[in-house]
This record gives C-alpha cells, sequence and structure tokens, in this order.
C-alpha cells in the first residue's frame, strides 16, 4: 500500500486524478471503477477541469459503479445514476453505452448481479478503482461481516451506515435500506486502487484498514492483499495512523521517477 497524507481534500484530489489521468494517456480504453457519496466530488471536478482545459479524452473510456441503491430509479434525485449524470458523466466525453451501474429497479436481483460482473469481466477488468470508505470500513456498501471473497449482490445497509447517508434524504424521500454492490473479491480483482477519506470521522476506519488486522469486520483491510493500492486522505483522515510520519517521510522523498 501507498499511504499518501495531504494538508487538505483538494491537494488529495489533485493527486488522485493524476493517477486517473495517468491511467487513461497510458490506455485510452481503460476500464475505471467508480464510487459516489461526497469523498470522490472534488477529484470528479478536478476531471472535468482536465478534461476541459487538458484535453483529457474518455472518448474510449468504460466504467462501472460500484453500487446503487435498490428501488431507486436512475431519474431519483438520490439515485447514483443522478449523482453520476450531474457530478461527471453530463462534464465529459464518456459515450452513454460505456458507463454501467447497478440497477436499483431490477426485477431479478441474482441474475442483474451475475450478469454485471460478467460485464466487467467482458470489458477486460478494471483498471483503476476508485473506493471511498465508509466511517464502519465499507468499501463499496460492502458493511462488516461481508466475505472477503463476496462477488456482486444485495446487501443491506448497517445502522451507522443509514445515518451517515440520512442527510441525502432531504423531507420525505424515504432512505432504502437495500443496496446492490459489487463484492470486495470484485474490487480486489481491479488492477490499481485509489481510496480517498477525507476528515477525522474517517480516521478510525483508515488507521483499522490500513494498521489493522485483515477482517471482514473491517472490510477495507482486505486491501492490504492488494498488489496496488493507494491510499489518499487529509490530515484529520490520517490522525490514528500509528506510522503517519513514515508515511509522510516516504511521500516526501519519493524519487523523481516515482511522483504522480
Ligand atoms: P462519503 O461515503 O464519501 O459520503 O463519506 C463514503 C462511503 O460510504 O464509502
Amino acid at each position: 500500500m501507498e499511504i499518501i497524507v495531504l494538508p487538505t481534500p483538494e491537494e488529495s484530489s489533485r493527486i488522485a486524478a493524476r493517477l486517473v489521468a495517468k491511467q487513461i494517456r497510458h490506455k485510452p480504453h481503460s476500464v475505471l471503477g467508480l464510487a459516489t457519496g461526497s469523498t470522490p466530488l472534488m477529484l470528479y471536478r478536478e476531471l472535468i477541469r482536465m478534461h476541459r482545459e487538458e484535453g483529457l479524452d474518455f472518448s474510449r473510456v468504460t466504467t462501472f459503479n460500484l453500487d446503487e441503491y435498490v428501488g431507486l430509479s436512475p431519474e431519483h434525485s438520490t439515485s447514483y445514476h443522478r449523482y453520476m449524470q450531474e457530478n461527471l458523466f453530463d462534464h465529459i466525453n464518456v459515450p452513454e453505452k460505456n458507463t454501467h451501474i447497478p440497477d436499483g429497479l431490477t426485477e431479478d436481483i441474482p441474475i442483474f448481479c451475475e450478469g454485471y460482473e460478467a460485464q466487467i469481466q467482458a470489458s477486460g477488468g478494471i483498471d483503476l478503482q476508485v473506493l471511498g470508505i465508509g466511517t464502519d470500513g465499507h468499501v463499496g456498501f460492502n458493511e462488516p461481516t461481508s466475505s472477503l471473497a463476496s462477488r456482486t449482490r444485495i446487501k443491506t445497509l448497517t445502522r451507522q451506515t443509514l445515518s451517515d447517508n440520512a442527510r441525502f434524504f432531504a423531507g420525505d424521500v424515504e432512505q432504502p435500506h437495500h443496496v446492490l454492490t459489487m463484492g470486495i473479491g470484485t474490487i480486489m480483482e481491479s488492477r490499481q486502487v485509489v481510496l480517498l477519506a477525507f476528515g477525522s470521522g474517517k480516521a478510525e476506519a483508515v488507521a483499522a484498514s490500513v494498521e489493522g488486522p485483515i477482517s471482514s469486520m473491517m472490510p477495507a483491510s482486505a486491501l492490504q492483499f492488494h498488489p496496488r493500492t493507494h491510499v489518499i486522505i487529509d490530515e484529520p483522515a490520517a490522525n490514528k495512523l500509528a506510522k503517519a510520519d513514515y508515511y509522510r517521510w516516504v511521500y516526501g522523498n519519493k524519487p523523481d521517477w516515482q511522483q504522480h
């Protein structure tokens, strides 16, 4: 794991965007795994800027999103389909047919999930997966005790996640308890992972995932087995890491050829 601790979410998102851009420039038909929530918003803003100002070309890129709420239509104000349209897809040149998000309205969930895995395989597999992390250590919506070998499937959200995400469901919009999510096994097959975390609320989950034992109780800890994961976090999210000074030192002394 590479752990990069930076002063602000802005700087962290800029490095993450550079990693994504490098991937796309190196392989224009890259397959990206994408996340939602508040964490990747600045990363998406930076990618949009790079598309507009630096010609970053998404015309051959394929995307697969991690998850979606069961029961929400793509047009629903809090669906992840809508989130992706508004925060990224409407502002870059990725062809709509190349974008994939789990279908929260599917009538046959097991068949749909099997098909989603097959589509990922058929695309050649995910080159770079963007991840946030929940305060309970989830990645995607793989809540604690998710099998570390799990594939795309239905999950029930924990009370903690429901409460963390309640802010997105204002007024009388009902918050779904069920989601479709890529599994930990699916995420582990991506060739490169960029995990972002900001704020002191994420500090415990970050420390447990990076430095704690590998356990399904802390699903992100499975990434310790991943050969190419960058954990990019701001200072508040790093404040429970025992080896934070070492990570800062390593990053500050990277040889030129290793710079992001
Ligand atoms: P957040 O969610 O980015 O809204 O904090 C992260 C997650 O649940 O994975």
